[in-house]
């Protein structure tokens, strides 16, 4: 299995796995075979790329973090949170609750997997599959940093919700293709204390969810908002999901800007370690946050196209790949005759 570039999929590819849209209804069925109506239809609604079976990528066989169901089931959630009116809070709250549980389980059960951030995007409906992505790479953050379960729960749970304060903006606001004007920036800075305030109000989950929604825009230096906490006043919760969320933001398509690629956005996480984030969080996520996944395509320093079929906790930027053409693996991280070969850029 491989992903591929939406522009690249072509008649009579085979789906590598199932596809859910932003409100966990499934869309296309793993092993199903694309037709042009197809790539047409995942064009129009968004998708960058799909998984997909082929030859050469036979052998290449990875794990998702989470089966596709918990994702879906967890999108279909999201969606009703930002939608939804206000009755039906406890039946809400129980589901959600529920979901948390089987997140959290899912990911403990996963052994040393690597968060992939290819495991599904469309930029349409960014904020449901954005809150869903944070979701899952806070839980990794978390497990990695050695939280119990309980707080496990209580990160996930903060994570799907950071961004709920948004549902209270104007979509022109939220959805702007320029930059937004100063009293336009002003509202939209609103958003964590909209969402600890809706959340106090209407629902009864521990106290530290929503003060982790209400912190998840501080920064470590004490330069960001709304109360310009600093290192360790800032939740931990809140901590993490302040770097899951920037992460994800980077690597997502914007109706502004195009999705940058893990290792800018990797870079950019490690500029601002200490300052923006927090340290001790960086390094956790630098050694269990995939730069170049499994299963994607990658072009080499000469000019080789490969694709990616292992990656090493702590060695992110040296993965073993597939060479497209011939079908050589080479092993980046402990060939002798590879040394010189450096990964320049990722295929999406
Ligand atoms: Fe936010």
């Amino acid at each position: 299995m491989r992903y591929l570039p939406i522009q690249e999929l072509e008649d009579k590819m085979i789906l590598g796995q199932d596809l859910f849209d932003s409100e966990g209804r499934m869309l296309l069925a793993g092993d199903e075979e694309l037709s042009s109506d197809h790539i047409r239809s995942l064009k129009e609604m968004g998708f960058h790329g799909v998984y997909i079976k082929d030859n050469i990528s036979a052998d290449i066989e990875f794990k998702q973090l989470m089966k596709p169901e918990i994702r879906s089931r967890a999108l279909s959630m999201v969606h009703n949170l930002f939608m939804g009116k206000e009755e039906g809070v406890i039946e809400r709250e129980q589901q959600l609750m529920e979901l948390v549980v089987d997140v959290v389980e899912e990911i403990l059960g996963n052994g040393d997997i690597m968060y992939n951030m290819m495991d599904l995007k469309a930029y349409d409906d960014y904020t449901f599959y954005h809150s869903v992505n944070v979701a899952v790479l806070s839980a990794v953050i978390g497990v990695r940093y050695g939280m119990e379960e309980e707080e496990l729960r209580i990160l996930t749970m903060a994570a799907l919700l950071h961004d709920i304060g948004k549902r209270f903006l104007e979509d022109d606001i939220l959805n702007a293709k320029r930059p937004l004007r100063e009293e336009e920036r002003h509202i939209m800075l609103q958003h964590p204390k909209l969402g600890y305030e809706f959340l106090t109000k209407h629902y009864n989950f521990t106290p530290e969810v929503a003060t982790a929604v209400l912190e998840h825009h501080e920064c470590y230096n004490g330069e960001g908002y709304p109360m310009r906490k600093s290192g360790l006043e800032i939740s931990i919760f809140a901590r993490i999901i302040k770097l899951a969320d920037v992460f994800d933001a980077m690597t997502s398509k914007r109706p502004y800007r195009d999705m940058l690629p893990p290792s800018d956005a990797i870079e950019y996480i490690m500029a601002m370690c200490g300052s923006e984030f927090d340290p001790k969080l960086v390094e956790v996520f630098l050694k269990w946050v995939a730069v170049y996944p499994v299963g994607c395509e990658v072009v080499l320093s000469d000019d080789r196209h490969a694709i990616v079929t292992k990656n090493f906790p702590n060695f992110v930027l040296r993965p073993v790949v597939k060479l497209l053409e011939t079908g050589e693996i080479i092993n980046l991280n402990q060939d002798r005759d590879a040394r010189n070969i450096t990964i320049v850029r990722l295929v999406v």
